[in-house]
């Protein structure tokens, strides 16, 4: 596959949504064409799995139920959307991947890491991304960002901070396991310093020029 895949993670409120963008305009400014995507969700039939598993309450579906979810919206949308497009030489930019399930759903919400190891073997094979920002964020920094802008609060927003903190403690661990793969970026700098981190790292992992 001549394109590349790269994943932004990290709890609520880290600023995913933003630096995506910025890292988009830096990549189509070198000439790369783009594709931004998010999980769950990217496709029409992900964006229904998505309605089903973010809305109502937090017990309506188990940990296990979620994850099976999550990999069926992945499962499609990896077939459908993402090796595609890296097929044809775009590089894939997604709003969380893989490592979500592993920090929500093993290390918060307690699938043993393991099962979740086998199901993304089972499903995705060893398809994994290129690079991997985890912007990380103290768990009350993140939630205050949440509820002050915004107007419905999904099921996930309804989890305890003790959940929050065992998500962002799962992302730390990831980071660790796969230090080639994962940076992990300071997501209460200001916008512009978490940007300049995020784009001095691609430059030095994927050779760019970043005076251009
Ligand atoms: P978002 O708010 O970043 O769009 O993500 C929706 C929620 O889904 C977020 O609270 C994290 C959760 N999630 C999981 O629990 N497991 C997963 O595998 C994915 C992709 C998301």
């Amino acid at each position: 596959m001549s394109g590349r895949f790269i994943t932004f993670e990290g709890s609520e409120g880290a600023g995913k949504s933003t630096q995506i963008k910025v890292v988009e305009s830096f990549l189509n400014s070198h000439g790369i064409t783009t594709l931004l995507t998010r999980e769950p969700g990217g496709t029409p039939m992900a964006e229904a799995l998505r309605e089903l598993v973010v809305s109502g309450n937090t017990d309506r579906w188990s940990p296990l139920e979620e994850m099976l979810i999550m990999y069926t919206a992945r499962s499609e949308l990896v077939r459908t959307v993402i090796k595609p497009a890296l097929e044809k030489g775009v590089w894939v930019l997604a709003d969380r991947f893989a490592d979500s399930t592993t920090a929500y759903q093993g290390y918060a919400g307690g699938v043993p890491l393991k099962r979740i190891k086998l199901l993304h073997e089972i499903v995705l094979g060893s398809f994994a991304p290129n690079l991997t920002f985890i912007i990380d964020l103290p768990v009350e920094d993140g939630l205050l960002r949440v509820h002050s802008r915004a107007q419905t609060i999904s099921r996930f927003e309804k989890h305890s901070q003790v959940f929050y903190n065992k998500v962002r403690q799962g992302y730390l661990e990831i980071a660790e396991d796969e230090p080639d793969r994962c940076h992990v970026i300071d997501g209460s700098e200001d916008i512009e310093n978490i940007s300049s981190s995020i784009c001095n790292v691609l430059a030095k992992k994927f050779a760019f020029d970043l005076s251009q």
